[in-house]
Protein backbone atom coordinates (compact mmCIF):
# COMPACT_ATOMS: atom_id res chain seq x y z
CA UNK A 1 0.00 0.00 0.00
CA UNK A 2 1.52 3.44 -0.87
CA UNK A 3 1.49 5.84 1.99
CA UNK A 4 0.57 9.18 1.58
CA UNK A 5 1.91 12.33 3.74
CA UNK A 6 1.02 15.49 4.57
CA UNK A 7 3.91 18.16 4.41
CA UNK A 8 4.01 22.08 5.02
CA UNK A 9 5.94 23.82 2.01
CA UNK A 10 7.40 27.28 2.21
CA UNK A 11 4.73 29.06 -0.48
CA UNK A 12 5.74 32.83 -0.47
CA UNK A 13 8.87 34.48 1.74
CA UNK A 14 7.34 36.62 4.57
CA UNK A 15 7.28 40.10 4.71
CA UNK A 16 7.60 41.20 8.58
CA UNK A 17 5.55 38.92 10.21
CA UNK A 18 4.78 35.58 8.66
CA UNK A 19 1.52 34.82 7.40
CA UNK A 20 -0.49 31.56 6.63
CA UNK A 21 -0.63 32.03 3.16
CA UNK A 22 3.37 31.93 2.97
CA UNK A 23 2.82 28.40 4.29
CA UNK A 24 1.24 25.77 1.93
CA UNK A 25 -0.40 22.28 3.22
CA UNK A 26 0.84 19.50 0.20
CA UNK A 27 0.01 15.62 -0.02
CA UNK A 28 3.04 13.73 -1.24
CA UNK A 29 2.99 10.03 -1.89
CA UNK A 30 5.84 8.34 0.54
CA UNK A 31 7.86 5.23 -0.85
CA UNK A 32 10.25 2.52 0.26
CA UNK A 33 13.13 3.33 2.20
CA UNK A 34 16.26 2.17 0.01
CA UNK A 35 19.30 0.67 0.78
CA UNK A 36 20.64 2.22 4.38
CA UNK A 37 16.96 4.19 4.57
CA UNK A 38 14.29 4.25 7.02
CA UNK A 39 10.98 5.58 6.50
CA UNK A 40 9.82 7.24 9.85
CA UNK A 41 6.23 7.94 10.75
CA UNK A 42 6.89 11.69 13.21
CA UNK A 43 4.54 12.37 16.17
CA UNK A 44 5.77 15.30 17.24
CA UNK A 45 7.66 18.39 15.71
CA UNK A 46 9.73 21.23 16.45
CA UNK A 47 8.87 24.94 15.35
CA UNK A 48 11.65 27.24 16.79
CA UNK A 49 12.70 30.95 16.26
CA UNK A 50 15.31 30.08 13.79
CA UNK A 51 13.07 28.55 10.98
CA UNK A 52 12.07 32.55 10.40
CA UNK A 53 15.76 33.31 9.36
CA UNK A 54 15.32 30.16 6.81
CA UNK A 55 12.29 31.48 5.41
CA UNK A 56 14.56 34.71 4.16
CA UNK A 57 17.02 34.13 1.07
CA UNK A 58 19.99 35.21 2.53
CA UNK A 59 23.09 34.41 3.39
CA UNK A 60 23.24 32.57 6.97
CA UNK A 61 24.80 29.87 9.19
CA UNK A 62 22.28 27.27 7.75
CA UNK A 63 20.71 27.44 3.77
CA UNK A 64 17.45 29.45 3.55
CA UNK A 65 14.83 27.18 2.98
CA UNK A 66 13.37 27.14 -0.41
CA UNK A 67 9.72 28.07 -2.33
CA UNK A 68 7.79 25.07 -3.33
CA UNK A 69 9.93 23.00 -0.94
CA UNK A 70 9.21 21.11 2.16
CA UNK A 71 10.70 22.73 5.26
CA UNK A 72 12.70 21.49 7.54
CA UNK A 73 13.27 21.10 11.16
CA UNK A 74 13.67 18.91 14.20
CA UNK A 75 10.90 16.16 14.97
CA UNK A 76 10.66 12.95 16.62
CA UNK A 77 9.13 9.82 15.05
CA UNK A 78 8.43 5.90 14.84
CA UNK A 79 10.94 3.66 12.63
CA UNK A 80 8.23 1.80 10.97
CA UNK A 81 10.05 0.43 8.08
CA UNK A 82 14.02 0.20 7.85
CA UNK A 83 16.08 -1.08 5.41
CA UNK A 84 19.09 -0.56 7.65
CA UNK A 85 20.07 -3.33 10.07
CA UNK A 86 21.47 -0.92 12.55
CA UNK A 87 18.05 0.37 13.24
CA UNK A 88 14.94 -1.34 13.72
CA UNK A 89 11.33 -0.62 13.45
CA UNK A 90 9.53 0.80 16.46
CA UNK A 91 12.83 2.41 17.35
CA UNK A 92 12.20 6.03 18.45
CA UNK A 93 13.82 8.74 16.34
CA UNK A 94 15.13 12.26 16.73
CA UNK A 95 15.97 13.69 13.28
CA UNK A 96 15.71 17.21 11.46
CA UNK A 97 12.85 16.25 8.65
CA UNK A 98 10.04 17.88 10.37
CA UNK A 99 6.70 19.88 8.87
CA UNK A 100 5.90 16.03 7.24
CA UNK A 101 3.61 13.15 8.38
CA UNK A 102 6.05 11.07 7.27
CA UNK A 103 9.97 11.22 6.49
CA UNK A 104 12.49 9.26 4.52
CA UNK A 105 16.45 9.53 5.74
CA UNK A 106 19.57 7.90 6.10
CA UNK A 107 19.65 5.56 9.17
CA UNK A 108 22.84 7.61 10.49
CA UNK A 109 20.14 11.00 10.13
CA UNK A 110 17.97 9.34 12.34
CA UNK A 111 19.54 9.35 15.79
CA UNK A 112 17.59 6.86 18.76
CA UNK A 113 16.43 8.86 21.57
CA UNK A 114 16.72 7.23 25.24
CA UNK A 115 12.63 7.40 26.06
CA UNK A 116 13.65 6.35 29.64
CA UNK A 117 14.94 9.77 30.56
CA UNK A 118 11.97 11.80 29.74
CA UNK A 119 8.95 11.73 27.06
CA UNK A 120 10.22 11.79 23.56
CA UNK A 121 8.73 15.29 22.66
CA UNK A 122 11.50 16.55 25.47
CA UNK A 123 14.20 15.85 23.01
CA UNK A 124 13.11 18.42 21.23
CA UNK A 125 12.84 20.70 24.09
CA UNK A 126 14.47 20.80 27.71
CA UNK A 127 16.71 17.51 26.66
CA UNK A 128 17.32 18.73 23.32
CA UNK A 129 18.45 21.55 21.05
CA UNK A 130 16.95 24.08 23.08
CA UNK A 131 18.14 22.92 26.44
CA UNK A 132 21.75 22.18 24.71
CA UNK A 133 21.43 26.63 23.87
CA UNK A 134 20.54 27.23 27.65
CA UNK A 135 23.49 24.89 28.86
CA UNK A 136 26.56 25.79 26.60
CA UNK A 137 25.35 29.49 26.49
CA UNK A 138 24.86 30.30 29.99
CA UNK A 139 27.91 27.92 31.34
CA UNK A 140 30.59 28.33 28.40
CA UNK A 141 29.85 31.73 26.70
CA UNK A 142 28.62 33.60 29.83
CA UNK A 143 31.22 31.48 31.72
CA UNK A 144 28.56 31.79 34.51
CA UNK A 145 31.24 32.15 37.92
CA UNK A 146 30.42 31.81 41.73
CA UNK A 147 28.00 35.09 42.78
CA UNK A 148 26.89 36.84 39.38
CA UNK A 149 23.52 37.87 39.75
CA UNK A 150 22.08 36.68 35.99
CA UNK A 151 19.43 38.49 34.06
CA UNK A 152 17.90 36.05 30.44
CA UNK A 153 15.22 37.84 28.46
CA UNK A 154 12.74 35.29 26.69
CA UNK A 155 13.05 34.04 30.20
CA UNK A 156 8.95 32.04 29.87
CA UNK A 157 10.21 30.44 26.46
CA UNK A 158 11.80 27.10 25.93
CA UNK A 159 15.67 28.25 26.14
CA UNK A 160 14.79 30.80 28.55
CA UNK A 161 12.87 28.82 31.50
CA UNK A 162 16.16 26.59 31.59
CA UNK A 163 19.06 29.13 31.76
CA UNK A 164 17.00 30.42 34.40
CA UNK A 165 16.72 27.36 36.66
CA UNK A 166 20.33 26.14 35.83
CA UNK A 167 21.40 29.52 37.18
CA UNK A 168 18.96 29.02 39.92
CA UNK A 169 20.28 25.11 40.45
CA UNK A 170 23.72 26.53 40.77
CA UNK A 171 22.59 29.45 43.64
CA UNK A 172 22.04 32.48 41.56
CA UNK A 173 20.02 35.54 41.79
CA UNK A 174 17.86 35.04 38.86
CA UNK A 175 16.02 37.71 37.25
CA UNK A 176 13.76 37.40 34.15
CA UNK A 177 11.46 39.20 31.30
CA UNK A 178 8.90 37.78 29.64
CA UNK A 179 5.75 39.37 27.75
CA UNK A 180 2.60 38.54 30.12
CA UNK A 181 1.91 38.76 33.97
CA UNK A 182 0.83 35.19 33.35
CA UNK A 183 4.50 34.30 32.30
CA UNK A 184 6.03 36.22 34.84
CA UNK A 185 3.86 34.55 37.71
CA UNK A 186 5.25 31.46 35.67
CA UNK A 187 8.84 32.54 36.47
CA UNK A 188 8.20 33.44 40.16
CA UNK A 189 5.52 31.01 41.44
CA UNK A 190 6.40 27.67 39.47
CA UNK A 191 10.51 28.09 38.25
CA UNK A 192 11.47 30.15 41.67
CA UNK A 193 13.26 33.05 39.56
CA UNK A 194 13.84 36.22 42.37
CA UNK A 195 12.43 38.63 40.39
CA UNK A 196 10.91 38.75 37.11
CA UNK A 197 8.71 41.08 34.87
CA UNK A 198 6.76 42.23 32.17
CA UNK A 199 8.82 44.34 29.42
CA UNK A 200 5.36 45.74 28.16
CA UNK A 201 5.42 47.35 31.89
CA UNK A 202 7.62 50.32 30.99
CA UNK A 203 11.05 50.57 30.16
CA UNK A 204 13.21 47.38 30.45
CA UNK A 205 16.45 49.49 31.68
CA UNK A 206 13.83 50.88 34.83
CA UNK A 207 12.02 47.38 35.56
CA UNK A 208 15.77 45.98 35.02
CA UNK A 209 17.13 48.22 37.84
CA UNK A 210 14.47 48.08 39.98
CA UNK A 211 14.46 43.77 39.82
CA UNK A 212 18.51 44.11 40.43
CA UNK A 213 19.68 47.28 42.13
CA UNK A 214 23.10 46.20 42.62
CA UNK A 215 23.47 45.54 38.63
CA UNK A 216 24.16 42.58 36.75
CA UNK A 217 26.81 40.42 36.01
CA UNK A 218 25.49 38.05 33.28
CA UNK A 219 23.04 38.59 30.57
CA UNK A 220 21.97 35.92 28.39
CA UNK A 221 19.82 37.40 25.49
CA UNK A 222 17.46 36.14 23.82
CA UNK A 223 15.93 39.21 22.40
CA UNK A 224 18.12 42.04 21.16
CA UNK A 225 16.97 45.72 20.87
CA UNK A 226 16.06 47.47 23.89
CA UNK A 227 16.85 44.47 26.60
CA UNK A 228 20.64 44.62 25.18
CA UNK A 229 20.58 48.06 25.39
CA UNK A 230 19.34 47.81 29.13
CA UNK A 231 21.50 45.08 29.93
CA UNK A 232 24.47 46.54 28.96
CA UNK A 233 23.64 50.25 30.99
CA UNK A 234 22.85 47.23 34.27
CA UNK A 235 25.99 45.70 33.94
CA UNK A 236 28.68 45.85 36.35
CA UNK A 237 32.43 45.41 35.56
CA UNK A 238 33.65 42.90 33.76
CA UNK A 239 29.86 41.11 33.26
CA UNK A 240 29.36 38.54 30.41
CA UNK A 241 26.85 38.69 27.97
CA UNK A 242 25.82 35.47 25.65
CA UNK A 243 24.42 36.27 22.44
CA UNK A 244 21.96 33.52 21.58
CA UNK A 245 19.06 35.32 19.75
CA UNK A 246 17.38 38.88 18.69
CA UNK A 247 13.89 37.69 18.43
CA UNK A 248 12.72 41.29 18.75
CA UNK A 249 14.52 42.04 15.30
CA UNK A 250 13.16 38.72 13.39
CA UNK A 251 10.52 40.39 11.45
CA UNK A 252 11.71 43.53 10.69
CA UNK A 253 11.63 45.40 7.53
CA UNK A 254 14.06 47.92 8.07
CA UNK A 255 18.10 47.35 9.87
CA UNK A 256 16.85 48.01 13.20
CA UNK A 257 18.89 50.82 15.29
CA UNK A 258 22.25 50.15 16.22
CA UNK A 259 22.96 49.10 20.34
CA UNK A 260 23.34 53.31 21.04
CA UNK A 261 25.40 52.59 24.22
CA UNK A 262 27.70 49.89 23.13
CA UNK A 263 30.65 52.20 23.58
CA UNK A 264 29.86 51.43 27.55
CA UNK A 265 31.42 47.69 27.13
CA UNK A 266 34.93 49.34 26.83
CA UNK A 267 34.99 51.11 30.27
CA UNK A 268 32.91 48.10 32.07
CA UNK A 269 35.19 45.55 30.30
CA UNK A 270 32.40 43.67 29.24
CA UNK A 271 32.57 40.34 26.98
CA UNK A 272 29.90 40.02 24.44
CA UNK A 273 29.69 37.36 22.81
CA UNK A 274 27.33 35.06 19.98
CA UNK A 275 26.77 31.25 19.45
CA UNK A 276 25.42 28.79 17.49
CA UNK A 277 24.65 25.49 19.41
CA UNK A 278 25.64 23.21 16.51
CA UNK A 279 29.14 23.93 17.05
CA UNK A 280 28.88 22.74 20.48
CA UNK A 281 27.86 19.17 19.89
CA UNK A 282 30.61 17.67 21.65
CA UNK A 283 28.72 19.27 25.24
CA UNK A 284 25.66 16.74 24.71
CA UNK A 285 26.84 14.21 26.97
CA UNK A 286 27.48 16.43 29.98
CA UNK A 287 24.08 18.56 29.26
CA UNK A 288 22.34 15.15 29.40
CA UNK A 289 24.00 13.91 32.45
CA UNK A 290 23.15 17.53 33.93
CA UNK A 291 20.13 18.93 33.20
CA UNK A 292 18.71 14.95 33.26
CA UNK A 293 19.99 14.56 36.34
CA UNK A 294 18.33 17.96 37.78
CA UNK A 295 15.28 16.84 35.77
CA UNK A 296 15.09 13.60 37.56
CA UNK A 297 15.75 15.14 41.00
CA UNK A 298 12.78 17.55 40.62
CA UNK A 299 15.15 20.60 40.94
CA UNK A 300 13.92 21.99 37.20
CA UNK A 301 10.35 22.12 35.53
CA UNK A 302 9.17 22.52 32.19
CA UNK A 303 6.64 23.51 29.89
CA UNK A 304 4.86 22.53 26.78
CA UNK A 305 2.39 24.02 24.65
CA UNK A 306 1.38 21.96 22.10
CA UNK A 307 -0.76 22.47 18.54
CA UNK A 308 -2.33 18.98 17.18
CA UNK A 309 -2.35 18.46 13.50
CA UNK A 310 0.49 19.01 10.48
CA UNK A 311 -1.88 21.89 8.97
CA UNK A 312 -1.49 23.85 12.51
CA UNK A 313 2.10 23.33 12.25
CA UNK A 314 2.16 27.57 10.53
CA UNK A 315 -0.57 28.59 12.88
CA UNK A 316 2.16 27.27 15.81
CA UNK A 317 5.37 28.78 14.09
CA UNK A 318 3.46 32.17 14.12
CA UNK A 319 2.31 32.03 17.16
CA UNK A 320 5.99 31.13 18.74
CA UNK A 321 7.07 34.50 17.16
CA UNK A 322 4.00 36.06 18.54
CA UNK A 323 4.69 34.68 22.31
CA UNK A 324 2.25 32.65 22.38
CA UNK A 325 3.66 29.81 23.84
CA UNK A 326 4.70 29.36 27.38
CA UNK A 327 7.78 26.75 27.23
CA UNK A 328 8.31 24.57 24.43
CA UNK A 329 6.36 25.31 21.10
CA UNK A 330 5.46 21.65 19.92
CA UNK A 331 3.24 20.20 17.14
CA UNK A 332 1.78 16.84 17.95
CA UNK A 333 1.60 15.09 14.75
CA UNK A 334 0.49 11.69 15.41
N1 LIG B 1 22.23 30.69 19.24
C1 LIG B 1 21.65 29.51 19.14
O1 LIG B 1 22.26 28.49 18.80
C2 LIG B 1 20.18 29.40 19.44
C3 LIG B 1 19.54 28.16 19.58
C4 LIG B 1 18.18 28.13 19.94
C5 LIG B 1 17.48 29.32 20.11
N2 LIG B 1 18.13 30.50 19.93
C6 LIG B 1 17.45 31.78 20.16
O2 LIG B 1 16.99 31.77 21.49
C7 LIG B 1 15.81 32.57 21.59
C8 LIG B 1 14.72 31.77 22.27
O3 LIG B 1 14.39 30.65 21.44
P1 LIG B 1 13.32 29.57 21.94
O4 LIG B 1 13.37 28.45 20.99
O5 LIG B 1 13.50 29.34 23.39
O6 LIG B 1 11.96 30.35 21.71
P2 LIG B 1 10.90 30.73 22.85
O7 LIG B 1 11.56 31.68 23.79
O8 LIG B 1 10.31 29.48 23.39
O9 LIG B 1 9.79 31.46 22.00
C9 LIG B 1 10.00 32.71 21.46
C10 LIG B 1 9.56 33.80 22.44
O10 LIG B 1 10.12 35.04 22.04
C11 LIG B 1 9.38 36.06 22.66
N3 LIG B 1 9.29 37.24 21.79
C12 LIG B 1 8.73 37.34 20.57
N4 LIG B 1 8.83 38.60 20.11
C13 LIG B 1 9.46 39.31 21.08
C14 LIG B 1 9.85 40.69 21.21
N5 LIG B 1 9.60 41.59 20.23
N6 LIG B 1 10.46 41.07 22.36
C15 LIG B 1 10.70 40.18 23.34
N7 LIG B 1 10.36 38.86 23.27
C16 LIG B 1 9.74 38.45 22.16
C17 LIG B 1 7.99 35.49 22.96
O11 LIG B 1 7.80 35.49 24.37
P3 LIG B 1 7.21 36.76 25.17
O12 LIG B 1 5.76 36.49 25.37
O13 LIG B 1 8.01 36.75 26.41
O14 LIG B 1 7.42 37.97 24.31
C18 LIG B 1 8.08 34.06 22.45
O15 LIG B 1 7.38 33.15 23.27
C19 LIG B 1 15.52 33.05 20.18
O16 LIG B 1 16.09 34.33 20.00
C20 LIG B 1 16.22 32.03 19.32
O17 LIG B 1 16.53 32.54 18.04
C21 LIG B 1 19.45 30.56 19.60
Amino acid sequence: MTQVSREIRLAARPVGEPKPSDFELAEVEVGEPGPGEVLVKNTWMSVDPYMRGRMTDRPSYVPPFQIGQPMQGGAIGEVVASNAPELATGTSVQHMLGWREYAILPADGAIPVDTSAGPPQAFLGVLGMPGLTAYVGLLDKAELRDGDVVFVSGAAGAVGSLVGQIAKVRGHTVVGSAGSPGKVAFLKDELGFDAAFDYHDGSVYDQLRAAAPDGIDVYFDNVGGEHLEAAIAAMNPFGRIALCGAISQYNATEAPPGIRNLALAVGKRLTLRGFIVSDDAARMPDFLRDVGGWLREGKIHYRETVVEGIERAPEAFIGLLDGRNTGKMLVKLA
